[in-house]
């Protein structure tokens, strides 16, 4: 399932990039204004950089705070990107 989860993410941004749009937020956006998938799709196309995709179960939602604090100026991501990318992770983070 999780697989499934990264593979559904990833198949999202391939088919954003082939059709030349971009998942990125504009600055009107709230967090709340974006589908699930979207979010998601932001998670991924903003944190691979690096290294590979954390498993948003791997941490509850408040290790993920710390976490989005330290990796948001890594990524230079916006604030209503940082909360998008946020609510994707803690709506399917490890329960606490
Ligand atoms: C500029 C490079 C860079 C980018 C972009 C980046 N990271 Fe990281 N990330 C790192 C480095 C380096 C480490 C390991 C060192 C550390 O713990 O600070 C790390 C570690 C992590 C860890 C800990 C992994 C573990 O299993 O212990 C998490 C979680 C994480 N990043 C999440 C994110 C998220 C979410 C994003 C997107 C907002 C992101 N990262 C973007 C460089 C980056």
């Amino acid at each position: 399932m999780k697989k499934m989860a990264i593979i559904s993410i990833l198949s999202i941004v391939v088919y954003a990039c082939s059709h030349k749009t971009t998942a990125t937020v504009t600055k009107t956006e709230t967090a709340t204004s974006l589908t699930m998938e979207a979010k998601g799709a932001l998670y991924a196309a903003n944190c691979v950089k690096c290294h590979q995709l954390v498993e948003p179960e791997k941490f509850t939602k408040e290790e993920w705070v710390g976490w989005m604090d330290k990796m948001a100026p890594k990524a230079k991501i916006t604030n209503e990107q940082k909360a998008n990318i946020y609510d994707y992770l803690a709506a399917h983070a490890k329960a606490e």
